[in-house]
């Protein structure tokens, strides 16, 4: 039996512990201002995904742009993470950290940022093109985002979180793609990472039924061979083991009466690339 409780901003901050929190207004509204900011982040980040900047230089943008706002950037202390967001390039599958490594014409690279806002969470990752991809690269991050969007077009009130995921399994396995198991989507809000689980592969009708007010995140991980990853030995990175190229979306979403909100939609519409903003 899955166990639900209805929450608000004023109630102490509930651990993770398995009982999935129903958020009030308040809670949607605080969601809405931090999703809003995250989006605006990665429309920022843009212009400057470009052949020759290093992933150091696009986390201190982030960063810049976070605490500006008057945000905290979650992942920054995270567990020993040092940075402001993830940089997962080409066969990085998720947590790639910034460095001094310089972006090259034809990668392909998630950006992933979690602005803290007056307490709550906006967690979201698009891809980018540098310069010109492939065109099996094109086609990978085009169907990864599909996955996303048919995977959300199941959230709704009455459903199950299994209709999510089967949603997006279905469609990635369509392609011979192989969806990444090691890593899920998660409830957030005042916590980072919460009840439920979110996984992106699984059966229509099993899971949790979702109610209004459920807050997290779907955040589908695509492979082009097979879906294992491996750990890098800093201890963050992960890879396709296969080294095939991966790619990701993430947005933070709410459920409503009907079915979601999307709380970190690009309010410059650059939802997914080419974002021809240069
Ligand atoms: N933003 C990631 C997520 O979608 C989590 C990153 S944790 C970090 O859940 F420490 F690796 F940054
Ligand atoms: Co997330
Ligand atoms: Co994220």
């Amino acid at each position: 039996m899955t166990e639900y409780i209805h929450v608000s901003p004023e109630d102490r901050i509930e651990p993770k512990n398995g009982v999935i929190k129903l958020h009030d207004e308040a809670g949607f509204e605080g969601m809405r201002k931090a999703g809003r900011l995250a989006a605006e982040i990665l429309d920022a980040l843009a212009p400057h995904v470009v052949p020759g900047v290093t992933t150091d230089e696009l986390d201190k943008i982030v960063y810049g742009m976070t605490v500006d706002a008057g945000a905290v950037p979650a992942t920054l202390g995270y567990r020993g993470y040092t940075k402001s967001c993830c940089t997962s390039i080409n066969h990085v599958v998720c947590h790639g950290i910034p460095g001094e490594k310089k972006l090259k014409d034809g990668d392909i690279v998630n950006i992933d940022v979690t602005p803290i806002l007056d307490g709550w969470h906006g967690d979201t990752s698009r891809m980018y093109f540098v310069g010109k991809p492939s065109v099996k690269a094109k086609k990978l991050v085009d169907i990864t985002y599909e996955c996303l969007m048919l995977g959300l077009g199941q959230a709704k009130p009455g459903n199950r979180l299994g209709d999510i995921s089967n949603a997006i399994q279905t469609h990635a396995e369509s392609h011979r793609y192989g969806v990444v198991r090691d890593f899920c989507g998660h409830g957030l809000g005042r916590l980072f990472h919460d009840s439920p689980e979110v996984v992106h592969a699984g059966k229509a009708g099993t899971g949790p039924e979702l109610k209004p007010g459920m807050f997290f995140t779907v955040e589908p991980m695509i492979n082009i061979g097979r879906p294992d990853v491996k750990l890098l030995d800093d201890g963050w990175t992960a890879v396709t083991r296969d080294r095939s190229l991966s790619a990701q979306f993430e947005h933070s979403i709410g459920i409503t009466e009907d079915g979601c909100e999307i709380f970190t939609k690009s309010p410059k519409g650059l939802d997914h690339p080419p974002y021809d903003v240069d």
